[in-house]
């Protein structure tokens, strides 16, 4: 392995969390103990389930056909288009909206060409109106490639954008032209996509029918927006790859970082009640990592039904919080509130770019103490700062370090996430790769804008009379 890439793993730091450290509110090693069984059946699940094929996002990262796919149509759409335009929500964009914040210069788009040497990407995820409006009023569409991203092939919020867009595109291009515009990411077989795809004759690609749409950023989903606006799928699959191997060659709970991850957010939840899980980035471009990470805990971990069918309404909160803005916001709650959250956080060695304060205002100390550090300094001592005080204010935190911000450590970080995630569902005893609830809400969509078959379903779906309203 090249001496960069040795550098560029990633560390987990979970001290904090226990007994030695923060006393009553900490897990102590007999508790880790005592969930051995469950922890060996849970690590039996996982294998099985990978060797069975029902856990396809575990086989991603070694998908060299898709791959190559993706790059090819990539390779033709940066020479060709200004604009890369995806229509997708919820699993469908938020991993390439993470990694595209994550991997990029962070006012990519106001860079001038010859620079990004990258189509611009916007991520359309919500029927906003403005938004929907406001991105005609900047994007030309005969310089843009549209890609439509949905698995189930039917979800409003994305049909919406592809029917708006669709019209305005027919107008400005020749019908046979459109078919250089439009790329269809969908299921194999199933929806009105696919069909759509194959009789416009579309580039398509597949979302894999065993990959939910909160794992598949690792799927074209994702692969096809960042390799299409300059992210290195090579590196990040590369990176995904080999935490994999990290994770599944090593059975010692204390030194897989995914299980351990796991088992001490579950002890922390049925010990001590700790319902909120707070991701927490030291880094601009990091953020929409921690949006990624509240949607695949919240919907996979928010279930009602056991796997044996029992009512049990499990589910840890996520929340995402962003240091060191959040420190002058949310942190006092986190230092003195009630004890019930795990605090992640992620901090980063060597930032990309790192602006050295100036020294000058010299005769004020009570400023000139920052000449000469640069801006990292500053932010990582912050995040340490923070780690000491609510340490020593006895709330259980971790620490993710990752040496560098590159398509490498990012594929590490994600697939770490995603492997504890289906690991903590097997010791709720939960199917984590299921939405009931979202299907529930996109049903109650479909019959409040009079969905045919549909429209009879509001009737079960609404509760009783609304008197709680008043006009203010
Ligand atoms: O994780 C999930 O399954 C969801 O968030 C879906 O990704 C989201 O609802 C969009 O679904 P689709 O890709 O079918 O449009």
């Amino acid at each position: 392995m090249p001496q960069s890439k040795k550098r560029s793993k990633i560390t987990l730091d979970f001290n904090n969390m226990m007994k030695n450290k923060i006393g009553a509110e900490g897990i102590g090693e007999a508790d880790v103990a005592g969930l051995k069984p469950r922890i060996k059946a849970a690590i039996k699940n996982i294998k099985q389930k990978r060797d069975d094929g029902k856990l396809g996002f575990m086989y991603l990262p070694y998908d060299a056909k898709t791959k190559d796919d993706v790059k090819k149509v990539a390779d033709i759409v940066k020479g060709k288009f200004e604009n890369f335009i995806a229509l997708g929500i919820g699993g469908s964009a938020l991993g390439t909206i993470a990694l595209s914040r994550a991997l990029k210069h962070p006012f990519v788009n106001e860079l001038a060409a010859d620079r990004r040497k990258a189509p611009k990407l916007y991520v359309m995820d919500n029927v906003d109106p403005e938004s929907a409006a406001g991105l005609l009023d900047i994007v030309d569409l005969k310089k843009s490639v549209i890609n439509i991203i949905t698995k189930s092939g039917s979800t409003a919020e994305t049909i919406a954008f592809m029917k708006l867009l669709w019209s305005r595109l027919s107008k400005q291009v020749k019908k046979e032209k459109m078919k250089d515009h439009i790329i269809i990411t969908t299921d194999r077989e199933k929806g009105v996509l696919r069909k759509i795809a194959k009789q416009f004759g579309f580039i398509s690609f597949i979302v894999p029918e065993n990959v939910g749409g909160r794992f598949s950023v690792l799927t074209p989903v994702g692969l096809l927006p960042l390799a299409s606006t300059g992210v290195d799928i090579d590196e990040l699959l590369r990176g995904a790859a080999y935490m994999d191997n990290v994770i599944m060659s090593n059975d010692n709970v204390w030194k897989n970082p995914a299980y351990i991850r796991a088992v001490l957010h579950y002890l922390a939840d049925v010990k001590f009640n700790k319902k909120i899980t707070v991701m927490m980035p030291y880094a601009n471009s990091l953020k929409d990592v921690a949006d990624w990470f509240c949607q695949l805990w919240a919907e996979s971990l928010g279930k009602k039904l056991s796997n044996t069918g029992k009512t049990v309404n499990v589910g840890l909160t996520p929340v995402k919080a962003l240091g060191a803005t959040d420190q002058h916001s949310q942190a006092q709650l986190y230092m003195e509130g009630p004890f019930d959250k795990v605090v992640t956080f992620i901090r980063v060695d060597k930032f990309r770019q790192n602006p050295v304060m100036p020294d000058n205002f010299s005769d004020e100390d009570s400023i000139s103490y920052l000449s000469g550090h640069t801006f990292a300094e500053l932010l990582n001592a912050e995040q340490k700062a923070t780690e000491i005080a609510l340490t020593k204010n006895k709330r259980a935190n971790m620490t993710i370090t990752l040496p560098e911000i590159s398509e490498f450590t990012l594929g590490q970080l994600l697939y770490l996430l995603e492997v504890e995630t289906a690991f903590i569902g097997e010791l709720y005893n939960i199917n984590a790769f299921d939405q009931p609830g979202v299907e529930m809400g996109k049903i109650a969509t479909y019959a409040m804008m009079g969905r045919k078959g549909y429209r009879e379903k509001l009737k079960d779906l609404q509760a009783g009379k609304d008197t709680a309203k008043f006009r203010i």
